[in-house]
């Protein structure tokens, strides 16, 4: 059971990894737009994000505050995401102001992950 759950864990964050990965390449090369692999990797965060807050292979408690606040930012990120996309889609750009906000947010919710237990 433990296993199974480190491969959730493991699978969670690469879910992170893919998403913030993304955002990077974008905010390196200096290009403000969201891509279709954000919206995969918010996804896949998600959904293993939901199996993991179920309390299984686990020898303490689950913070169940931290993960209702991961919970809100990921939807705060996924509305972005949204927005994010049709607009780009109706003016063939982004403002700043929605691109930023993703990559931040992420970058929030990988620390409380890590720095709140
Ligand atoms: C962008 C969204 C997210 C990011 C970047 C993220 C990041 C992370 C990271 C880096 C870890 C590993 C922490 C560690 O083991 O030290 C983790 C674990 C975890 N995450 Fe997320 N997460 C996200 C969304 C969510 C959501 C939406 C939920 C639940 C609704 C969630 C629930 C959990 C749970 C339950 C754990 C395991 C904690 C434990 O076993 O003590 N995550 N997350």
């Amino acid at each position: 059971m433990e296993i199974l759950r480190n491969v959730v864990v493991l699978v969670h964050l690469v879910g992170f990894a893919i998403l913030f990965g993304a955002w990077v390449v974008e905010a390196a090369a200096r290009r403000i737009r969201v891509t279709r692999l954000m919206n995969v990797a918010l996804a896949i965060s998600l959904l293993t994000g939901l199996i993991l807050s179920a309390p299984w292979g686990l020898d303490h408690d689950l913070n169940y505050a931290k993960i209702g606040i991961k919970l809100v930012v990921l939807i705060v990120i996924g509305a972005l995401l949204g927005i994010g996309s049709a607009r780009q889609k109706r003016n063939g750009s982004l403002s700043p102001a929605i691109f930023w906000p993703i990559g931040i947010l992420t970058l929030l919710n990988a620390a409380l992950a890590v720095i709140w237990r």
